[in-house]
C-alpha cells in the first residue's frame, strides 16, 4: 500500500484529490502530521494541531454509482469507531451520516469528496479526523465545547500511531466485504454503532426544515425519516440535530 505521510499540508484531502487527479492508485493513503487549514463539512474548518491527532485521507475507486458515494462514508464511520472504541472508557456513537461523538462532542469528523464523470465515479477522498491527544489548553475557546479527544475518555494509555494503523485495517477489511457481499454487513455494524436510529431529529435540508423521527438508513446509506405528519422522508444532504 502506499501511504505518503507529510509533515505539515494545508489539508489531506486537497493533497489527496491532486494525486487522484494525477490517477494514483485505489487505496492511497495522505497522512499528516498538520493541516494548517484542515476542511470540515459546510465550509467549516478543522482544527488539525501537529501532532495531536490521525489527520488522513485515503482515495479509493469503487465501482459504486455516484449515487451510492455515501456508503464510503458510513463505511469509514463503522471503521473508525472500532479503532476507538477498542480503548477501555471509549464507547462513541456514530451521528448520521458521518460523526463521531461521545458525551455529544465530536471525536472524529469525515469529509468525504467524489470526482465523477460519465455516471461513474472517478475516485471519492475519505478524509477523516480523530482527535486522539488533543490537549484541551490549546483548543480555541469557540471549539472547546464541540470537540473531545479519545485521550480525554480512554481510562488506558492510546496510541495516535495504532489508531491510524487500525482504521486503514478496518477500511480495507471493510471494503473488501463490501466488493465481495455488497453493503449489508457494512450497514449492519453501522445500525449497532449509530446513536440516530429511533430519535427524535430537527433536519435541515437544503431546501426546507422538518422534524421527524429517524427510523433507519437505507441500502444507500440515505437516513429514513417518519415526519410528523407520518409521512417517510429520505435526508440525501443537510444537517441533523437529535432534538433534546
Ligand atoms: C467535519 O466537519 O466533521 C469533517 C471534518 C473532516 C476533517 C478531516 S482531517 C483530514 C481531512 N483533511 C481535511 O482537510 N479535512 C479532513
Amino acid at each position: 500500500h502506499h501511504i505518503h505521510y507529510l509533515k505539515e499540508v494545508n489539508s489531506s484531502n486537497e493533497v489527496g484529490k491532486r494525486l487522484a487527479d494525477q490517477g494514483c492508485a485505489d487505496g492511497l493513503v495522505v497522512v499528516a502530521e498538520e493541516q494548517t487549514s484542515g476542511k470540515g463539512r459546510l465550509s467549516r474548518g478543522w482544527f488539525s494541531p501537529m501532532g495531536y491527532g490521525v489527520w488522513c485521507s485515503v482515495i479509493l475507486r469503487p465501482p459504486f454509482m455516484p449515487s451510492e458515494a455515501s456508503k464510503c462514508t458510513l463505511l469509514a464511520a463503522v471503521a473508525v469507531i472500532k479503532a476507538i472504541n477498542k480503548y477501555k472508557g471509549v464507547n462513541a456513537k456514530i451521528k448520521w451520516p458521518n460523526d463521531v461523538l461521545l458525551e455529544g462532542k465530536k471525536m472524529v469528523g469525515i469529509l468525504t469528496e467524489m470526482s465523477a464523470e460519465f455516471g461513474k465515479i472517478n475516485y471519492i477522498v475519505i478524509g477523516t479526523g480523530i482527535n486522539t491527544n488533543v490537549p484541551r489548553s490549546i483548543i480555541p475557546d469557540e471549539l472547546k465545547e464541540l470537540a473531545i479527544s479519545v485521550a480525554d475518555v480512554a481510562t488506558e494509555p492510546i496510541e495516535r500511531v495504532q489508531i491510524l494503523a487500525d482504521y486503514l485495517k478496518n477500511i480495507e477489511d471493510l471494503y473488501e466485504t463490501v466488493l465481495r457481499d455488497g453493503f449489508g454487513p457494512v450497514l449492519d455494524e453501522w445500525r449497532k454503532y449509530s446513536d440516530t436510529i429511533g430519535q427524535a431529529v430537527k433536519v435541515i435540508a437544503p431546501d426546507k426544515t422538518y422534524f421527524g423521527t429517524a427510523v433507519d438508513i437505507d441500502e444507500e446509506g440515505l437516513l429514513v425519516v417518519r415526519k410528523e405528519d407520518g409521512t417517510m422522508e429520505k435526508v440525501i444532504a443537510g444537517d441533523v440535530s437529535i432534538r433534546p
